[in-house]
């Protein structure tokens, strides 16, 4: 994989570390209306420090696979582990080497393509485990965890899927598929963690900035470009319409509702059986 420009464009907008969700304690306080991108900064914030309160204390060395730019390995850092990268993405190599100077090991590739020199305590899968194809991705655990060791995913899975093809439903994996290639491969569901509720303010929040600004500026260049300059504005649509429409359908995808209907945002924690 070259480099993926969403999550580029995400990351230099937004300017935060993190390419995960916000986590907030108590989500039924929060209007999002009023959070700001520096809310959902801090809320990304809440996200690691939350999720690595699952790491079992005996844990010393992690992989952080689908690294992103490298925000969940500074704090893992600043707590004292000892963390690699992992990621197929050119441009978050680039961020990588520039952040640390090469004092983390980044390893680019695909973690279904990964071949370990050596096994770790812990791998970490934040937001990355939905991009991981699921049988290729145990097996490559299989041989990168040590026995004993863990896998902590953080990432949305699906609990139902209606046959409607619904966009929530591509992008994610069946949760019972994903806990069932893992016993097979020797990793047993220790703990897990419903944040669904506790990471929807991202999506109503996201929504709610969409439909303030980035809406509007749509409507008014299209109205600006009917009005002034229709032969352009008709180019655009031939060449984009397609495309354009297509992204509106994906916008359903910011809709907390429609996540929830077909969702659940899940911390699971497993241990590799020990075999000796
Ligand atoms: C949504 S981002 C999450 C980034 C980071 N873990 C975080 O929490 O901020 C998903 C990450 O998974 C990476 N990724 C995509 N496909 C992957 C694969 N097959 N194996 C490992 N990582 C992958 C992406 O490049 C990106 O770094």
């Amino acid at each position: 994989m070259p480099i993926d420009h969403v999550l580029k464009l995400y990351s230099e907008s937004i300017r935060s570390p993190y390419l995960h969700y916000g986590f907030w304690d108590d989500p039924e306080s929060i209007d999002p209306n009023e959070l700001t991108l520096d809310n959902m900064v801090k809320a990304q914030g809440r996200y690691i420090e939350h999720l690595a309160s699952f790491i079992p204390d005996e844990v010393k060395t992690i992989l952080d696979v689908g690294a992103g730019i490298g925000g969940n390995s500074s704090y893992l850092i600043s707590k004292g582990y000892e963390v690699e990268a992992l990621s197929p993405d050119e441009y978050q190599e680039t961020v990588f080497k520039e952040k640390y100077d090469g004092q983390v090991k980044f390893h680019r590739s695909k973690f279904e393509n990964f071949e370990p020199e050596k096994k770790y305590d812990l791998v970490f899968e934040s937001e990355s485990a939905c991009y991981i194809e699921i049988e290729p991705g145990w097996k490559t655990a299989q041989k990168t965890v040590r026995d004993g060791g863990y896998l902590l995913a953080s990432d949305y899975f699906l609990y139902h899927n209606d046959g409607s093809g619904d966009w929530h439903i591509k992008a994610s994996h069946d949760e019972k598929s994903y806990i069932k290639k893992a016993e097979e491969y020797g990793f047993k569901l220790i703990k897990e963690f419903d944040q669904t509720e506790n990471t929807m303010p991202t999506l109503d929040g996201a929504k709610a900035l969409m439909e303030r600004f980035i809406f509007p500026t749509f409507e008014y260049s299209s109205n600006y470009l009917g009005k002034n300059h229709p032969f352009i504005l008709k180019v655009i649509k031939k060449a984009f319409g397609k495309k354009v429409d297509d992204k509106m359908k994906q916008l359903s995808l910011l809709d907390s509702k429609d996540f929830k209907k077909y969702k659940r945002y899940m911390i699971y924690l497993f241990q590799k059986v020990d075999e000796s």
